[in-house]
């Protein structure tokens, strides 16, 4: 799937609920600044988060609701030291709690994430191009 500027990115947002539908875990991937918050912003405003979304520094994680009473999780491991620190501030109990997880920087959790998930890839073209690859897990 192309997305050619900013301006398509609900569209890339809505095609990435349809093709998750029941899976709850979504790794977004991609270098520093490929634009994982900001299509997680995109996806959280679709799914009716109406507070503002930014990438959780601190806390690891952040919590949002939607207007439709749903739970959110937003994930950035990226300043993570190791495993046991993801362990330690419970991230097994939001994975399987049942709730959307959206996860910045997942490669630094591998060996804790749950078997099924959808990967996100943005790959930086040249200028404003974002390619986002779909797969399933
Ligand atoms: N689809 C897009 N088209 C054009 N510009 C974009 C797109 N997505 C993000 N950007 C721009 O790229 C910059 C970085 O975006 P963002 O913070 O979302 O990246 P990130 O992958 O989350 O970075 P980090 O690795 O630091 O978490 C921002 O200035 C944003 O406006
Ligand atoms: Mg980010």
């Amino acid at each position: 799937m192309e997305v050619p500027a900013l301006a398509n990115l609900p569209e890339a947002a809505a095609a990435i609920w349809d093709f998750a539908k029941e899976d709850n875990i979504l790794l977004f991937e991609g270098e520093m600044a490929a634009g994982k918050t900001t299509l997680i912003k995109e996806l959280c405003w679709l799914a009716g988060v109406e507070e503002p979304v930014s990438s959780p520094t601190y806390a690891l994680v952040n919590e949002y609701e939607s207007n439709r009473g749903a739970v959110l999780y937003h994930f950035d491991f990226y300043r993570i030291k190791d495993e046991t620190e993801a362990l330690d501030m419970g991230a097994p109990e939001y994975f399987y709690s049942g709730n959307k997880c959206l996860i910045e920087w997942p490669s630094m959790v591998l060996n804790i994430l749950p078997e099924h998930y959808i990967s996100v890839t943005i790959d930086k073209g040249a200028g404003e191009a974002r390619t986002i690859t779909l797969k399933r897990n």
